[in-house]
């Protein structure tokens, strides 16, 4: 599964930054254009003749089939006529002012972040992707537009006002940690973009804090929806504000059975005592699809991303599939719509220049999450200090020490790596194991490896700060060339999908005889843990209920055993830069 990797030097890839600057000044048609161009320098990494010699070793990565941008136009268009809808008799006027809302509403990271991940050694950077921009630049006009004409959109909600044509979708989790939250939040902007639906996070400070995240839609606020907590959050039940969606599915089957219609203007995806965490397996269905349509307010909770699924629904597809050729969609919605806001990016820049900044030439992450807090950490951690330093080492991102204390000198008597191991994890067993291992010994070929952990709360908590603290140790974590993360773990899914990295699993079962230390993650993608279903289950789609997804679509599969059980996306290209040593 895993591959080694160099100990020479390889040609950094060029920046990226400049081509982003210029994509923003050039009009969509030039854009596109440019950016075909681009990205064919992309995938073959920079000056050809340069880079094939290396390239050529490795597995290059599946080639990946061209956007087709029929699609793509073709929802554009829809998007601008539901804009237009929404406006209705209204004139398009001229009261938002893109240079006012920037300096209101200032976010570093939209600029400052893509230089993060271009500058990595170890990894090609993503290539820019001016459809899904072009996108979100005319669903952020349908945002501003609904939310303008509605005013108060929580009066609006309560009165059950249809009178703007406009439809939404409340996202809300119950109280867990950082990576599912942006997890079910990124499903439900994917969700709410691709059915035109205007997308707004319940509450206020309990859900996402505000200077946590910036307003990724230029124009509104995604913040604001039941702000004192008078509808949400809604756990099921007689309710005069939500319906099931298990109610409005049987109520889809009646009226199919009767040839009739009917109309609810809010569904929640919730049982009656019964806390799902997910949408029901339906919800993912054309004829259920082709019911919400109807639906002015969703209310989307839980606690597991379910986007992988999104994937399913057939009307769905073809946009998805057009828009995200690579399937790096996750990827694309963290680092274009899920930005950290200025107080936690001057936070990660802080971090960066005081104890990171070192022109790392090779930067290691890894986050171990001891789930079962400190007995299992005490019970566990030695055994894993190990295996990170095998699995590092197996791997040649980290050298092997010497087995004298005399300096060893690399035969080619080249200049020493500089190799930074950044730890994020609630204790400190492992950094300190791992400080202390190469302070005694020198390392095999000459290269200096410093080890790096700023927090180590011991148990996981909850609040402003400290998210503010987690997502910058997400950030720090997805700027590293290689990550190794913890099964199960969606703070470590969170740091592997905004660095459009390939993880290393490191192993947590006991018996690892076979499958070694750790073993490479299949994709970027993160693991939609337990879903309700591994099948189809859409009754009136007679050709396809009750096949099985992977089979019918074989870009989601199921998540690897050492991780846990679920279905994901499979990315096509892995954008890191290997080769066999
Ligand atoms: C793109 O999609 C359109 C509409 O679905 C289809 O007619 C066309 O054949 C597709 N083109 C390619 C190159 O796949
Ligand atoms: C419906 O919403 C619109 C726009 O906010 C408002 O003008 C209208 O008075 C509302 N109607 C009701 C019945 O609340
Ligand atoms: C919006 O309406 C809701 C419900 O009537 C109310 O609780 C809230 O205070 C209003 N918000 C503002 C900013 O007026
Ligand atoms: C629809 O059909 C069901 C049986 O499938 C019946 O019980 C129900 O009364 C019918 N509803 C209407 C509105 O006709
Ligand atoms: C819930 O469903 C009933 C039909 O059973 C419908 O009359 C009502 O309007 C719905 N309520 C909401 C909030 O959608
Ligand atoms: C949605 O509502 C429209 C207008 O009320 C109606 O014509 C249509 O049949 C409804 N769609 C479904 C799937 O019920
Ligand atoms: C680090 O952990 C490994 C594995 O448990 C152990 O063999 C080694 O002695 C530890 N090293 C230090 C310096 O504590
Ligand atoms: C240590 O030395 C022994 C004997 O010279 C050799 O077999 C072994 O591979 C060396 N280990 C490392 C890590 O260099
Ligand atoms: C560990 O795995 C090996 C190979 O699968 C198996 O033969 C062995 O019995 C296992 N040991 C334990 C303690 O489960």
């Amino acid at each position: 599964m895993s591959s080694p990797l160099p100990t020479t030097n390889l040609k950094p890839v060029t920046s990226s930054v400049d081509r982003l600057q210029v994509y923003r000044a050039l009009g969509t048609t030039i854009t596109v254009v440019i950016a075909f161009v681009f990205i064919f320098i992309f995938i073959t990494g920079g000056s050809p003749q340069e880079q094939l010699g290396s390239i050529a070793t490795q597995q290059v990565s599946e080639s990946i089939a061209p956007r087709n941008d029929t699609v793509v136009q073709a929802f554009i268009a829809e998007l601008q006529q539901a804009t237009a809808h929404a406006r209705g008799k209204d004139s398009e006027g001229n009261w938002f002012q893109q240079s006012q809302w920037n300096r209101d509403y200032p976010c570093l990271s939209r600029t400052e972040l893509p230089q993060k991940y271009s500058r990595r050694n170890y990894v090609r950077d993503l290539a820019p992707n001016p459809q899904w921009r072009a996108v979100l630049r005319e669903y952020a006009k349908l945002h501003r537009t609904c939310m303008r004409k509605v005013g108060n959109v929580t009066a609006y909600f309560m009165s059950r006002n249809t009178s703007i044509d406009c439809q939404f979708t409340v996202v809300d989790t119950d109280e867990i940690g950082i990576g599912n939250r942006f997890l079910v939040i990124a499903s439900a902007v994917l969700y709410s973009i691709l059915t035109k639906r205007v997308v707004l996070l319940a509450g206020n400070e309990d859900f996402i804090p505000e200077g946590l995240l910036c307003e990724p839609f230029e124009g509104s606020s995604w913040r604001g929806f039941d702000v004192n907590r008078i509808v949400t959050p809604y756990r099921g039940g007689e309710n005069p504000f939500w319906n099931n969606s298990g109610s409005f599915h049987s109520r889809i089957d009646e009226a199919v059975c009767n040839g009739t219609t009917f109309d609810d203007y809010a569904v929640a995806n919730m049982e009656i005592q019964s806390w799902v965490g997910q949408p029901l397996s339906r919800f993912y269905c054309d004829v259920e699809q082709e019911n919400y349509k109807n639906v002015t307010f969703m209310y989307l909770t839980g606690m597991l991303y379910f986007l992988p699924k999104l994937f399913t629904v057939p009307s769905f597809r073809p946009v998805l599939e057009a828009l995200f050729p690579d399937r790096m969609v996750l990827t694309s919605i963290l680092r274009e719509v899920m930005l950290p806001a200025d107080e936690v990016w001057t936070r990660v820049q802080r971090m960066e220049q005081t104890y990171l900044e070192d022109r790392a030439d090779r930067r290691l992450g890894v986050h171990m999450r001891y789930f079962g807090g400190r007995e299992t950490y005490d019970w566990k951690f030695r055994t894993i200090a190990g295996r990170v330093l095998q699995c590092a080492v197996d791997n040649n991102i980290l050298p092997p020490i010497a087995n004298h204390t005399k300096r060893v000198y690399h035969e080619t008597g080249s200049a020493s790596h500089r190799i930074t191991v950044f730890i994020a994890s609630l204790y400190e067993g492992l950094k300190n194991n791992l400080t202390e291992t190469f302070l005694r010994h020198p390392t095999a070929t000459g290269d200096a490896v410093k080890v790096v952990q700023l927090s180590s709360e011991g148990d996981q908590k909850f609040g402003k700060l400290v998210y503010q603290g987690a997502l910058a140790e997400v950030l720090t974590l997805s700027f590293s060339d290689h990550l190794f993360v913890t099964p199960k773990s969606t703070f470590s899914g969170l740091a592997q999908a905004y660095g459009g990295v390939v993880p290393w699993f490191i192993d947590w079962r006991d018996n690892i005889t076979e499958s070694g230390p750790c073993t490479r993650a299949q994709t970027v993608d993160v693991c939609f843990q337990a879903p309700f279903d591994y099948n189809i289950k859409c009754p009136y789609d007679h050709e396809r209920h009750d096949k099985e997804i992977s089979k019918v679509y074989p870009d989601i599969q199921s998540c690897l055993d050492v991780d846990i059980w679920g279905l994901q996306l499979i990315t096509k290209n892995d954008l890191s830069m290997e080769q066999q040593g």
